[in-house]
């Protein structure tokens, strides 16, 4: 295209999402800055960060909008989905009510972001409308669902094949992930970036 030959950079925008204190600001926090924090505060609103990744020689920017899980914020940072072309949706493997949360968020997602009403229909009609989104432009759309603190394994609440069950039904990729222990973050992020591209 005229974009490569230019050398022009990609940007691409990600949003983080899923309930209160599944881990979302250190996922992206040991992404971006290798960071982990044992106490950190829950996110108010919307924080953003932009990573820069090298690509088949090309520059690529993803700008990651990590958001709160709150109930109160909802409104608010579901404002910021529009746009986005990559979501990272996560769970806390520990805690079943995050799980059971996934499906809300994903509805929520597919109508903002990507302006699908099609609330709780089969996933390959929301498929369908992105492929025909994505026949007007280059770029696609890459969902990942995350189940987050697999560091916690004496405690998981939900297995590994619930999650893949869950993620296969919808279309999405999956991974486990620990932000506290590194496992897997860098590769989440990095599937979803690289297939956007
Ligand atoms: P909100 O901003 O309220 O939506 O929460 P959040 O999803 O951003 O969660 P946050 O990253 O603030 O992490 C919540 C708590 O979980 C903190 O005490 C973290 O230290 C802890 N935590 C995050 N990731 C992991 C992980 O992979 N393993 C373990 N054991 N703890 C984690
Ligand atoms: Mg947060």
């Amino acid at each position: 295209s005229s974009d490569e030959e230019s050398g022009e950079e990609y940007l691409f925008k990600i949003v983080i999402i899923g309930d209160s204190a599944v881990g979302k600001s250190n996922l992206l926090s040991r992404y971006a800055r290798n960071e982990f924090n044992m106490h950190s505060k829950a996110t108010i609103g919307v924080e953003f960060q932009t990573q820069v990744m090298e690509i088949d020689n090309k520059e690529v920017k993803a700008q990651i909008w990590d958001t709160a899980g709150q109930e109160r914020f909802r409104a608010v940072t579901s404002a910021y989905y529009r746009g986005a072309v990559g979501a990272l949706i996560v769970y806390d493997i520990s805690r079943r009510s995050t799980f059971d949360s996934i499906a809300r968020w994903l509805d929520e997602l597919k109508m903002l972001a990507f302006g699908f009403t099609g609330t709780s229909s089969p996933a390959n009609q929301f498929w369908n409308h992105v492929q025909l989104l994505q026949s007007h432009s280059d770029t696609t759309v890459a969902m990942m669902l995350v189940g987050n603190k697999c560091d916690l394994e004496n405690i998981r609440a939900v297995s590994v094949e619930e999650g893949t069950t869950l993620a296969e039904a919808e279309g999405l990729f999956f991974m486990e992930t620990s932000a506290l222990d590194s496992t897997n973050v860098k590769k989440a992020f990095e599937i979803v970036i690289r297939e956007i591209y």
